[in-house]
């Protein structure tokens, strides 16, 4: 198939970006598709905490070293797909936690943000072209961070993971002005965390926040994922596509899943 290139992003924090990311490339990646899943929160990485058994493994470069141009990608890629019994092929590529990566994100150059953007295109060519990756899969800081507008340039689509909060919709709406309209690219919309309400059935009140969110946003709604507190109460370290594959949340990624895999940037842009 042809690789498809999937950016997770929102305008503020915590909205679920990196957990529906990791489980997305789990299924995926359990499916027997070969799927790279990349670390471009730089200044709050996560997937180090999240595949402790890829720390394990016997890696060199991180995938800041990539960006920084010292190392090809396929030094900072890290297959897990032994560690966790996965069909297919799951490559990491992780954000250096340590405070020193962390400080050294800060203050780059303009030169410097134009060559990673530069460095993420030519990844996506190696990976797609070279190692017949299915699906790249970029999780990202909130906001305007330079590698959220990279990851939103190269990828195929644009996912805007929010919450039913008017704060977090206004930050939303925001975002999509400022940076989106800006790129000329069209996102779309997956609301997280949601808990009905009123007495209505869950999928009236889906269908009714869908609609209330595509018009205050203009953006297509991929999906609405209800708040559950297992996700919530979960260890960092749980995989709940793994650990528990018939839980409603692994069960709606998995409808997510099919619903990408049928859609390209054309679909969300008609
Ligand atoms: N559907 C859900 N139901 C309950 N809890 C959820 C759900 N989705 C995510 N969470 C929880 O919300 C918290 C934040 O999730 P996550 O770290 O994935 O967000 P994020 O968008 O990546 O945050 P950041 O912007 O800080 O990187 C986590 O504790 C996670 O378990
Ligand atoms: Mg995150």
């Amino acid at each position: 198939m042809t690789t498809k290139t999937i950016a997770f992003h929102s305008s503020r924090g915590g909205t679920g970006k990196t957990v529906i990311a990791s489980n997305l490339a789990t299924i995926w990646a359990n499916k027997g598709f070969k799927v790279a899943l990349l670390d471009l929160d730089f200044r709050a990485p996560s997937l180090a905490g999240i595949f402790l058994k890829a720390l394990k493994k016997q890696y060199n470069f991180w995938l800041n070293d990539f960006i920084s141009g010292r190392c090809k990608i396929e030094q900072a890629l890290i297959d897990v797909a032994n560690e966790y019994e996965l069909k297919g092929k799951l490559f990491l590529g992780l954000a250096n936690p340590s405070i020193e990566a962390i400080r050294g994100t800060m203050d780059k150059s303009q030169a410097w943000e134009v060559s990673a953007v530069k460095r993420l295109f030519s990844m996506r060519n190696t990976l797609s072209k070279k190692m017949g990756v299915d699906y790249i899969i970029l999780d990202t800081s909130p906001g305007l961070q330079y590698s959220s507008i990279n990851a939103v340039v190269s990828s195929d689509i644009a996912i805007i993971v929010t919450t039913n909060d008017e704060i977090d919709l206004g930050g939303a709406k925001s975002l999509i002005k400022d940076l989106y309209v800006e790129l000329d690219k069209k996102p779309v919309v997956l609301i997280n965390k949601i808990f009905p309400e009123t007495n209505s059935s869950i999928e009236a009140e889906e269908k009714k926040i869908i609609n209330k969110i595509e018009k205050q946003l203009k953006s297509p709604v991929l999906a609405t994922i209800l708040c559950y507190c297992e996700v919530l109460k979960a260890k960092r370290t749980t995989l709940l596509a793994l650990e528990n594959p018939d839980h409603p949340f692994v069960k709606k990624l998995e409808t997510i899943a099919k619903t990408l895999f049928l859609t390209n940037k054309l679909n969300f842009e008609a």
